[in-house]
């Protein structure tokens, strides 16, 4: 047997992704170590989840740095440290140093609240509504140094709905990113899905479009 994934979780707010994700590994669904669940954010509600979970954790204060290279330097530094092999940024608000993360291209993915490429960046339920969207989602991609701009490699899609508010489009969006992210890291996890020649690859071939989450919480192509 493969040993479970390493993984390292990073979030700055609620965690409720990560949540998810440990369910899933408590489930049996996600063959997964969590190794470390690191924030920006002292009260980060994804702190006392991981601590509960009996996951180490770890807060780093970005006022102590100079600037964000010396935080991220140390901050991707000690994920290394710790043994993880995947980092997964599950609400971790912070823009990344290109050269702290250069040595993760393809071992780091982040869930983002919009079909990617549209809306990188903040208030995207918001943004979705002022276009008149018929369709609003979420994506899961491999972390580059562009802002939400890596490859994409699942997306869930939400139908926009008669009196949807920002405020409900991101509620009804919430339950499929928890379904989204925990089923992209175990297809991770079991080999299906990695980085090759600089892109992601999907069970031995170059992955030509994103993943799709399916009614049942399965990935389909
Ligand atoms: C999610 O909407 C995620 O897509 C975005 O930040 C939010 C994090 O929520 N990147 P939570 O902390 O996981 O509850």
């Amino acid at each position: 047997m493969p040993h479970p994934l390493r993984i390292a979780v990073l979030a700055s707010g609620r965690g409720s992704n990560l949540a998810a994700l440990l369910a899933a590994r408590e489930r049996g669904e996600l063959a997964a170590e969590f190794v470390l669940v690191a924030s920006d954010k002292s009260n980060a509600g994804a702190l006392q989840l991981a601590a509960d979970a009996g996951v180490r954790t770890l807060v780093l204060d970005p006022k102590a740095y100079p600037d964000r290279r010396a935080f991220d330097l140390d901050l991707f530094g000690k994920l290394a440290a710790s043994g993880a092999e995947l980092i997964v940024l599950a609400g971790f608000m912070r823009i990344l140093d290109g050269e702290a993360i250069a040595p993760w291209a393809g071992r780091m993915l982040n869930i983002h609240p919009s079909l990617l490429p549209k809306y990188r960046g903040l208030h995207t339920h918001r943004r979705a509504l002022e276009a008149g969207d018929l369709e609003h989602g979420a994506s899961v991609h491999f972390v580059t140094a562009e802002l939400d701009g890596g490859p994409v490699v699942a997306q869930a899609i939400l139908p926009v709905a008669p009196g949807d508010d920002e405020h409900r489009l991101a509620q009804r969006l919430l339950p499929l990113e928890h379904r989204l992210l925990p089923a992209v890291v175990a297809l991770i996890a079991a080999g299906r899905l990695a980085w090759r020649d600089g892109g992601p690859w999907f069970d031995g071939a170059p992955l030509p479009a994103p993943l799709r989450l399916g009614p049942h919480g399965l990935l389909n192509a």
